[in-house]
């Protein structure tokens, strides 16, 4: 298939292309290049393409694709709360637009990076896709009304699929320190202490980056009536785990650490267990394969091969939030998040030094 994926350039995205390349699959990116330069091991490799705002695209840019795959969003709460009218400006708007502009190409499948955040305060029972959405945050509502924005599209020559990914883990060329299981050994292997933020109790979905790869590449391979407006729950029953569980998992694997609790860690409001059983009915092959302990041990390894130090983790490069901060404080994004110039972003390390030379 001809497959295009907006957000090619982030965490998820630089794995995921190569693996659906692997699959036989011709793939194409889209991104307006946010994280530039934020490179862990290498970074993806390069492309020689003009950054590009989904909040911009049109019929024309989307012509020839099987498929579009929309990755590209304000991807977490954090982020989120930076500017919230800005998060339903990409997450909802950007993505409705993109979605349209393949429908009106042509494009007949659209699989949407959604996110089990749109369950929201979710009570005790695991959710399934039938339960009622709670979010709260705008990163979660932008993701339940773009779901429903994106049905109002279907019909018979266009068929959106809503893939709701729990906390992804696992290491990327795009590498992400802002989400727990990539944190905890971070910290872990920087500093020695598996430091939780909260008491441990709550409950989180967990999901390798890979197997939310294999989960997109079967969508996108499976027939239409199997996936045409459907919602799928993107994880494995056994990795709903408890955040202390994780820490001991840790703990476990990076030798000499010890668990500590952060000043006036609590209890966490975001404490939901989500039910993965209709992908895993839906497609029975589908071999998710990655556990949040194998997880765990090829952060560390890599995270050791990297020579990453607490600096580093802390910073720009594999920080969301404050590479943002870093591209407002430059003025080299708007308020709204627009790039001001199409010349590449500067790294990092390169920024930094600017920073620490004025
Ligand atoms: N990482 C997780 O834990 C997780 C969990 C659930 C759902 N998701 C969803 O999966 C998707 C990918 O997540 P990720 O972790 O790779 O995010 P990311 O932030 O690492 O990457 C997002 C990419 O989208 C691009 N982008 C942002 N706004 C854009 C715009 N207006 N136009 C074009 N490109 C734009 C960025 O430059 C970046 O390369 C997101 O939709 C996210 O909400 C992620």
């Amino acid at each position: 298939m001809r497959v295009l994926v907006a957000g090619d350039r982030g965490y998820i995205g630089a794995l995921m292309v190569p693996f659906l390349r692997r699959a036989g699959h011709d793939v194409d990116g889209l991104d307006v290049g946010l994280y530039e330069g934020c490179d862990f091991r290498g970074g993806p490799r390069p492309v020689a393409r003009r950054p590009r705002d989904t909040r911009d695209v049109g019929p024309v840019e989307l012509s020839g694709y099987d498929a579009v795959v929309c990755l590209a969003a304000l991807s977490n709460d954090p982020l989120g709360h930076l500017n919230a009218e800005t998060t339903y400006a990409v997450n909802l708007r950007g993505t409705v637009r993109l979605a349209e502009a393949a429908k009106a190409a042509g494009v007949e499948r659209f699989l949407f990076a959604s996110s089990c955040s749109l369950y929201g305060a979710a009570g005790s029972d695991a959710v399934a896709e039938d339960a009622p959405m709670h979010p709260v945050t705008p990163y979660g509502e932008t993701k339940a009304l773009a779901e429903a924005e994106l049905s109002a599209l279907a019909d018979d020559a266009f068929s959106p699929t809503y893939l709701r990914n729990a906390t992804a883990y696992g290491a990327s060329p795009r590498l992400r320190l802002d989400i727990v299981v990539n944190n905890l050994t971070g910290v872990a292997v920087t500093t020695g202490e598996v430091r939780l933020e909260s008491d441990g109790t709550p409950w989180r979905p967990l999901v390798h980056i890979e197997d939310i790869s294999r989960a997109f590449l079967a969508v996108l391979e499976a027939p239409r009536d199997l996936v045409h407006d459907e919602a799928f729950n993107v994880g494995r029953p056994e990795d709903n785990v408890q955040v202390k569980d994780i820490a001991d998992m840790v703990r476990d694997t990076v030798t000499g650490s010890v668990v500590t609790l952060a000043d006036g860690a609590g209890p966490d409001k975001r404490d939901y267990r989500v039910d993965f059983a209709k992908l895993h009915d839906t497609f029975p092959d589908l071999g998710m394969r990655w556990t949040v302990r194998a997880g765990v041990e090829e952060l560390a390894e890599a995270y050791a091969g990297h020579g990453l130090t607490y600096d580093e983790f802390q910073s720009a490069r594999f920080v969301r939030l404050r590479r943002i901060q870093q591209l407002l404080s430059l003025g080299l994004l708007d308020d709204e998040l627009r790039r001001t110039t199409d010349e590449p972003f500067p790294s990092p390390a390169t920024t930094l030094a600017t920073e620490a030379a004025r």
